[in-house]
């Protein structure tokens, strides 16, 4: 494992090399050259690179540098332009300095940055020995609960990449807000360590890759969820696609709310509560902490999307019209009908102190949440949490994981010797 102090070790034992004098020859060379050229600026000369074609790519590069001057890149930047203010700042369609992170208008994006880091974890570091007994073992699940296992990393395995896709390649471009790009950047990276965790676990249990990451277009229920995703990214993911028209800006919040309370706020509820209750019952306690670490990060993302989105209701609030509304209701109901029927799949019987018909009740609860978060009307009457133990699991500190196996500290680069 490579650390720092290897890396300077690296770095000492390199450095006699470097420091080196140059070669006899060559210094008598330079000391018989003309004292106008030693005054003059430094030019190159063939003895000091290794091909003599590099002398010409340096005249090159030199002539290039020389260009920079009237290059349209001096126009890009807006050379003497105004400083930064505040109220210069928007969430989309900015035209201010995106470059410049600073001075900070949402306090709360630049927060969640902080708070990502510092919820920093790998997959690699949680233990899965246990697992790979208790899945081997003929007798260790029942299977119903093989079958919520498979199902759960099926989803899972590609649903975050179309997220982190979906983030990179679509919303990152059109939101124009440096501390909000900041977070989007830590979420991607999380995205990332997701698709490695579930990864980890088909690799660790021995599952049949294809079959698991082949799911989403093989499983109807699965399918079904990962399409609807995927009609939400389409209107914006075209390259050429620009906000700046009431009807551009309102495809954007169709996506962010496709994404951010759709897919990352009720399609993963089904699947977490049923791996997060496996591993309350102490089975498949290694996938069930990779979830718990997962459901973490995800409630963050879920919170700063529905920021976002209603910092952009805030900043437009012509984009909020009460037939937008309508479409937004019914978008998070579609995902909620689409999540119990996912329920009803991986859940033909009782299984796990759950069945279908609780899920269903959690799951019209969440819907109404999200429509809360967005300032809309509930949707479902008289429904109430029946798994309050998901909430303690996703306001989890990093310094205690809830099955209390093991006290987590990460080392950053504060904590690296400098010495
Ligand atoms: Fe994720
Ligand atoms: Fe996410």
């Amino acid at each position: 494992m490579f650390n720092w102090d290897e890396y300077e070790k690296e770095e000492k034992a390199e450095a006699p090399k470097k420091a080196q004098p140059a070669p006899a020859p060559v210094v008598e060379e330079k000391q018989e050259q003309p004292a106008p050229q030693v005054a003059a600026e430094p030019k190159a000369t063939q003895e000091e690179y290794v091909e003599p074609e590099a002398l010409d790519n340096v005249a090159k590069a030199q002539a290039a540098l020389e260009e920079l001057d009237v290059a349209p890149g001096l126009e890009e930047l807006e050379m003497g332009a105004a400083r930064i203010e505040v109220d210069d700042k928007k969430m989309i369609n900015c035209r201010a300095d995106l470059n410049q992170l600073v001075p900070f208008k949402y306090d709360w994006a630049w927060q969640k940055y902080l708070d990502g880091c510092a919820n920093h974890w790998m997959p690699q570091e949680i233990n899965m020995t246990k697992d790979v007994a208790t899945w081997k073992d003929p007798n260790g699940l029942t299977d119903d609960e093989r079958k919520i296992v498979m199902r759960s990393l099926g989803y899972f395995s590609t649903a975050d990449s179309l997220v982190a896709n979906n983030l990179v390649l679509a919303i990152y471009r059109l939101i124009t807000n440096p501390e909000c790009r900041q977070y989007i950047l830590r979420q991607a990276f999380e995205e990332a360590i997701h698709t490695h965790a579930y990864q980890y676990c088909v690799e660790s249990l021995g599952m049949d890759e294809a079959e698991v990451f082949n799911m989403y277009r093989e499983v109807p229920s699965i399918a079904k969820k990962a399409a609807w995703s995927i009609k939400h990214t389409q209107g914006i993911s075209n390259p050429t696609f620009k906000t700046g028209t009431a009807e551009s800006d309102q495809e954007l919040l169709r996506n962010l709310i496709g994404f951010y309370c759709v897919t990352e706020g009720i399609f993963f509820y089904c699947g977490f509560t049923q791996i997060l209750s496996m591993g309350r019952r102490n089975k498949m306690t290694g996938v069930a902490e990779q979830f718990q670490y997962i459901l973490r990060d995800e409630s963050m993302h879920l919170n700063f999307g529905v920021d976002v989105i209603n910092q952009i209701k805030l900043e437009n609030p012509h984009l909020w019209t009460e037939e937008f509304k309508q479409e937004v209701i019914q978008m998070i109901l579609e995902g909620t009908q689409l999540e119990i029927e996912y329920a009803r799949d991986t859940m033909p019987r009782g299984v796990l102190g759950m069945n279908a018909g609780m899920m269903e009740e959690y799951l019209q609860f969440i819907c109404n949440r999200r429509l809360a978060q967005l300032g809309l009307p509930a949707q479902f009457k008289n429904v109430s949490n029946p798994f309050p133990w998901m909430s303690e699991i996703m306001d989890l500190k990093k310094e205690k994981n809830f099955f209390e196996t093991r006290v987590i500290e990460y080392q950053t680069g504060g904590a690296l010797s400098w010495d």
